[in-house]
């Protein structure tokens, strides 16, 4: 068992390539989050009921199957919705405690990542945030989530953890 677990919601997979990428990298020990009830599988509906206010932006989780208190470093990876982190991440920091381990940020974006890693350091007050990492997928659904970031700037983040 790794002392590292990467920690991810992903809803249209890029969040999710990017948690498996840091698993193999790191060695690490990897937590899937899911909402209690799924967000539509139709995306274009989703952004409407997030604009009409009819996703609750405090949305409830499914129990972890994980002991955190075995990990002592943490990389938690989710989408930027509305300039802020997914309300997924938000539930799942407000409900764990991740107070006293080492802990990389990322928000994977298209661009405007706006206020996603002062939501982190707010949800995570006692918490060592060692990197913030900002990961751009193109928007353009012909690029098909072409990630627009260079590995390497992912690797260089990563590498603080140790
Ligand atoms: C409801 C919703 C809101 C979004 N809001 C933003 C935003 O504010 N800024 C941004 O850059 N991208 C925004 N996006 C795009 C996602 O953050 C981006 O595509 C991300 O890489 C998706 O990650 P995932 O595939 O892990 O879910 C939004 C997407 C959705 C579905």
């Amino acid at each position: 068992m790794s002392d590292i677990l990467v920690i991810y919601y992903s809803y249209t997979g890029n969040s999710r390539k990017i948690a498996k990428y840091a698993q193999e990298k790191l060695n690490a020990d990897i937590l899937e989050l899911h909402p209690k009830t799924p967000f539509s599988s139709d995306y274009e509906k989703v952004i409407e009921e997030w604009q009409n206010n009819s996703i609750k932006r405090d949305v409830e989780i499914e129990n972890i199957d994980k002991d955190l208190t075995k990990y002592k470093k943490i990389v938690l990876i989710t989408s930027t919705w509305w300039y802020g982190i997914n309300p997924v991440m938000k539930r799942f920091l407000r409900e764990y405690d991740l107070s006293r381990k080492d802990i990389i940020v990322t928000a994977t974006n298209a661009g405007w990542i706006g206020h996603c890693f002062k939501d982190y350091k707010e949800l995570l007050p006692n918490s060592n945030i060692k990197g913030e990492l900002d990961i751009v997928f193109s928007f353009d659904r012909e690029e098909n989530n072409k990630i627009l970031t260079p590995w390497q700037k992912i690797d260089n983040c990563l590498e603080k953890l140790n």
